[in-house]
């Protein structure tokens, strides 16, 4: 048990890291919550204009949920979901922020790399997909974070669809302006300044 609490405050405080606001601060572009919907993920930074910082705040996001996933389960299966889990709250909610955080999408996808990496591959797919035909960056999180579940269920993954399941009802409710704008017609495009 005092392991399992400790995979949690680990994974926590590595997933309450807000690459996003740090990376844009150092770059000196400001505050990325004053700009485009406000969020602090590489979506939003990519309304900065700056494409490797958006690629970087991708990467970083994604990688500490990977860590903490990773390292975690060198102490089991249960331990390395717990921290994956906790990497993904505590990017959504980082206390140092006020518990105002990201909407988990970059988070998921390192999770997910830590837990299962051929999954990365689905969710690439069908990300790429949706993004191409649609060019809305929610609505392609939207549907990968949808099948995601489904794909890990069916390929024999059973706690951490369960897992993931769970992740993803959490990333639909921190996505849900951007579901009002997607059904009023209203959501920007990848790279429109919104
Ligand atoms: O899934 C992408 C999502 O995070 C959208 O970000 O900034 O358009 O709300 P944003």
């Amino acid at each position: 048990l005092p392991a399992t609490f400790a995979c949690l405050v680990f994974g926590y405080l590595l997933g309450s890291i807000p690459f996003g606001l740090i990376l844009t601060r150092m770059a000196g572009l400001g505050d990325v919550r004053k700009i485009g919907s406000g969020n602090i993920g590489a979506t939003n930074v990519l309304r900065t204009g700056n494409k490797k910082l958006a690629a970087a705040t991708l990467l970083l996001d994604a990688l500490k949920g990977t860590a903490a996933a990773a390292i975690a389960s060198r102490w089991g299966i249960e331990a390395g979901l717990a921290a994956g889990l906790a990497a993904f709250l505590g990017h959504l909610y980082p206390v140092w922020l006020s518990f105002k955080g990201g909407k988990g999408v970059a988070t998921y996808i390192g999770v997910l790399l830590g837990l299962a990496p051929v999954m990365v591959l689905v969710f690439g797919a069908i990300w790429l997909a949706m993004a191409k035909i649609t060019r809305y960056s929610s609505l392609s999180a939207l549907t990968a974070t949808a099948l995601v579940p489904v794909a890990l269920y069916a390929t024999g993954y059973g706690k951490v669809a369960l897992l993931f399941a769970i992740m993803t009802v959490i990333t639909w409710i921190k996505h849900r302006a951007n579901i009002q704008r997607l059904l009023s017609g209203t959501e920007s495009r990848i790279g429109e300044k919104g």
